[in-house]
């Protein structure tokens, strides 16, 4: 699939089928991801493959009851936990070397989006899943020190077929020149 069109075209799915997903297809999608760009390429990005139906379960009930993912994280055949290395992303000579501090979530965005793109384009559905107690997560994935769990994904086939959210017009967030400038 083109990118643009995969751009255009990915939708957050929240239905999956039940379908496997064989380990090669997994393996391009996880190559995507670590082929997107990073701070001084640190590459502080890890990412856990969990397809144990227990700690699927364990990962929904970190969601809120209220979190639409909630079913889709139990659904579907796996789901891929990004995880950052902390105190790499945005640092020189072990400093922060700007305001921002640690850049590891923009890193971990682009690594995933790499990655959620490519399933997209392999026919698979993701939706990225911030809203959850990521510390408990971590715990129940032993994710060591000096790491977090930022974000994740459940990965399967889609079982739904989704209209495009609006987004705005490109004159409301796009200025020339200056801020505001239109
Ligand atoms: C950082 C981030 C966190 C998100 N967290 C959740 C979440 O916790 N639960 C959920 O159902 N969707 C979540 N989403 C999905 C967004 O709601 C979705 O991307 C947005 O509504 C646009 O829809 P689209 O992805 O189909 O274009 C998240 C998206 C992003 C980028």
């Amino acid at each position: 699939m083109e990118v643009l069109e995969a751009i255009k075209t990915r939708r957050s799915i929240r239905k999956y089928k039940a379908t496997p997903v064989d380990d090669r297809t997994i393996e391009l999608v996880l190559e995507a991801a670590h082929w997107a760009p990073s701070w001084a390429n640190t590459q502080c990005w890890r990412f856990i493959v969990v397809q144990d139906k227990d700690i699927k379960n364990k990962l929904a009930d970190t969601l809120n009851p209220t979190n639409s993912a909630i079913d889709a994280i139990r659904q579907a055949p796996l789901v891929i936990v990004a995880c950052a290395e902390l105190g790499k992303s945005g640092y020189y000579q072990e400093k922060p070397a700007t305001d921002k501090g640690d850049w590891y979530m923009f890193d971990v965005a682009l690594a995933m989006q790499n990655l959620v793109l490519a399933a997209h384009s392999l026919g698979l559905a993701t939706v990225h899943v911030g809203r959850f107690d990521a510390k408990e997560a971590a715990n129940i994935l032993e994710v060591p020190q000096g790491f977090c769990v930022v974000e994740m994904t459940p990965l399967g086939y889609p079982d739904q077929v989704r209209d495009p959210r609006p987004r705005k017009e490109l004159l409301e967030i796009v200025f020339y020149d200056k801020y505001g400038a239109t």
